[in-house]
């Protein structure tokens, strides 16, 4: 969900990935947006959301997604989908894959001399218990509201885990 930011101005650059990016990744971007907005950090770090597919190519979030989120005053609608690449692994120090499948794919992008932080988004939340967030896009409702549930609590562990590495403003 590009947003054509200069990124030399961010002290951090976070990328989050599902299989669409029309469902749970651009949920997860607008989530953090807001997290770190709230902390005063949202000029900071450049965040982002891709698919490893690309059906969803240019088009807007899911609408389900969209109202879902409006419900917790986050706004996804102009967030528009792109597919993930090996450039991104140039571009950000965090890229966080919202189940194992994804994750694999972006292992097979990975170049070998990637240093940043490749990972399961529910991982950075040992105390859940589970490591994917479910793909809610062949359900109802509930899986969205299920999606923002798990998402809002990775955010909040990503925030501390970022701002650990962060100068002090100072
Ligand atoms: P997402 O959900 O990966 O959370 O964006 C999906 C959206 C679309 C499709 C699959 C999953 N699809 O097959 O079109």
């Amino acid at each position: 969900m590009h947003r054509h930011l200069n990124t030399d101005r961010h002290e951090a650059s976070v990328l989050f990935v599902c299989l669409g990016n029309i469902c749970r990744s651009p949920t997860a971007e607008g989530v953090f947006r807001h997290t770190a907005a709230q902390a005063g950090l949202g000029s900071r770090i450049h965040i982002d959301s891709a698919g490893t597919g690309d059906w969803h190519v240019g088009q807007p979030p899911d609408r389900r997604a969209i109202a879902a989120a409006r419900e917790r005053g986050i706004d996804l609608s102009g967030l528009r989908g792109r597919q993930v690449s090996s450039h991104d692994f140039r571009t950000f120090d965090w890229i966080l894959a919202m189940d194992r499948d994804n994750l694999s794919a972006l292992r097979t992008l990975r170049p070998s001399g990637y240093a940043g932080h490749l990972g399961l988004f529910l991982d950075l939340v040992p105390h859940l218990g589970r490591s994917e967030v479910p793909d809610p896009y062949y359900g109802g409702p509930a899986g969205f509201d299920e999606v923002l549930d798990l998402v809002e609590q990775a955010s909040n562990a990503l925030l501390t885990r970022i701002q650990a590495t962060l100068r002090s403003p100072r």
